[in-house]
C-alpha cells in the first residue's frame, strides 16, 4: 500500500470505501474511533434511561424515550460502520469491539461517567452534551471514510432535536419558580466542565490528532471545536439567565472569542483510568444486560441460520 498516494487521495477530499485498499494504521485509527463513538452512544443511554419513569409529564417522557431510542440507533449505525473495516486482522466485528468496551479496554466518552441527579440534568445533557456532540459530529461529516461520513449525516439531524429538547427543558425551568431555576443552575454547574472535556485533551496533548488530521478523519482540532462550542453556548446560557461556572470566562474583543479557564485535566485523566463517579456502575450495567439478554442474540442467530437453511 503506497501510503503517500493514499494521503494524496484523501487530502484531495476523496472518500474511502470499505473495499478500497487502505493503510493498516488508517484502518486501525478508524476502528478505534468509530467503535468508541458507538460505545459512547449506547452507554450514553444509561444516565437518561434513569429518568424515563421520573419525567414530569407524558410529553417530556415521550421526547426522552425518542431521544434514547435515537441513541441506540446511532450506536447501531456506528457498530455497522466499524464492521465494514473488519479484515480478519484487526477485530472490528461487533462482539470484539463491544467486549473491549465491557472489559474496560476500549473507551467511551468521559461525559457518561457523571450521574444525572435531577430532571434539570436531562435538560443540561440535551443542551450541552448533545450540543457538544453536534459540534464534533458536524465536523466528522467531512471525514474521509465513506460509511462514517454518511452515518454522521443522519446522526446530526437527530442530534439537533436532542439539543433543542434539552434547551427547552431548561428554558421551562428557568421561567418557573426560584427553586426550578436553581435546579437548572446546579445542572449547568455540574455539566459545564465535563461537556468541555468531551472534545478531548488540548491539542498539544492529543497523541492521535496529527495522524487523524493527515488522514482527513479529524477535520478540526480538539481545542478549535471546544472554542467554537464555548462561543456558541455562552450566549445561550445568558438567554436562560444562567451563570457559566468559570470565573475566567471573558469576551476577548481582540480575538473575537471567549477566554475561559483551564479544564480540570486531573479529573479527566482519572475518568479515563476508570475512576470517575459512574465508570464502574456503567460497565456493570452493560455487562449485566449482555448476560441477561444473551438469549435474544442466540434466538436471532438460530432464526437466521434456519432461514438460510430453508432458502438454500
Ligand atoms: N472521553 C473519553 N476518552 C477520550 C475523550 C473523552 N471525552 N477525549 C479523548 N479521549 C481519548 C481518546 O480516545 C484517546 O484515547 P485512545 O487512543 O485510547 O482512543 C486519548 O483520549 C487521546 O485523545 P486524542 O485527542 O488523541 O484522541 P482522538 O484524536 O481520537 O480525539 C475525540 C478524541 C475528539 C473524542 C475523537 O475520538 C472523536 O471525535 N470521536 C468521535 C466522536 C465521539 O466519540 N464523541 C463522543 C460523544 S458521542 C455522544 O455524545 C453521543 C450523543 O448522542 C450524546
Amino acid at each position: 500500500m503506497d501510503t503517500e498516494k493514499f494521503l494524496q487521495y484523501v487530502q484531495a477530499e476523496n472518500k474511502v470505501e470499505p473495499k478500497d485498499m487502505m493503510p493498516e494504521d488508517y484502518r486501525k485509527l478508524l476502528v478505534r474511533q468509530i467503535s468508541q463513538h458507538a460505545h459512547s452512544e449506547v452507554v450514553g443511554m444509561l444516565p437518561e434511561a434513569n429518568w424515563i419513569t421520573r419525567a414530569p409529564s407524558l410529553r417530556r417522557k415521550m421526547a426522552l424515550l425518542a431521544k434514547i431510542q435515537d441513541e441506540a440507533g446511532h450506536g447501531l449505525y456506528l457498530y455497522a460502520a466499524t464492521e465494514t473495516l473488519n479484515n480478519g486482522e484487526i477485530a472490528a466485528d461487533r462482539d470484539s469491539t463491544y467486549n473491549d468496551m465491557l472489559s474496560g479496554k476500549a473507551k467511551y466518552s468521559s461525559i457518561f461517567n457523571y450521574p444525572a441527579l435531577s430532571w434539570a440534568d436531562i435538560g443540561a445533557i440535551g443542551w450541552l452534551v448533545d450540543g457538544a456532540a453536534i459540534m464534533n459530529q458536524v465536523m466528522l461529516m467531512g471525514n474521509s471514510y465513506g460509511p462514517y461520513s454518511r452515518a454522521m449525516l443522519r446522526i446530526c439531524k437527530e442530534e439537533s432535536f436532542h439539543q433543542r429538547q434539552g434547551y427547552e427543558i431548561l428554558m421551562t425551568l428557568c421561567r418557573g419558580t426560584k427553586e426550578q431555576k436553581q435546579l437548572a443552575q446546579d445542572a449547568l454547574d455540574r455539566f459545564w466542565w465535563p461537556a468541555l472535556m468531551m472534545f478531548g485533551p488540548n491539542d498539544d496533548a492529543s497523541p492521535n490528532s496529527q495522524k487523524s488530521m493527515n488522514y482527513r478523519v479529524k477535520r478540526e482540532s480538539n481545542d478549535s471545536l471546544r472554542q467554537r462550542f464555548v462561543d456558541v453556548t455562552v450566549p445561550q446560557a445568558e438567554f436562560l439567565g444562567l451563570k457559566i461556572p468559570d470565573k475566567n470566562l471573558k469576551w476577548n474583543e481582540e480575538t473575537g472569542h471567549y477566554d475561559f479557564g483551564d479544564l480540570p485535566w486531573d479529573e479527566f485523566n482519572e475518568i479515563l483510568k476508570g475512576n470517575g463517579p459512574c465508570n464502574k456502575k456503567r460497565l456493570e450495567t452493560k455487562r449485566k444486560a449482555q448476560a441477561e439478554n444473551a438469549w435474544v442474540k442466540e434466538a436471532a442467530i438460530a432464526y437466521a441460520s434456519k432461514v438460510k437453511e430453508l432458502t438454500k
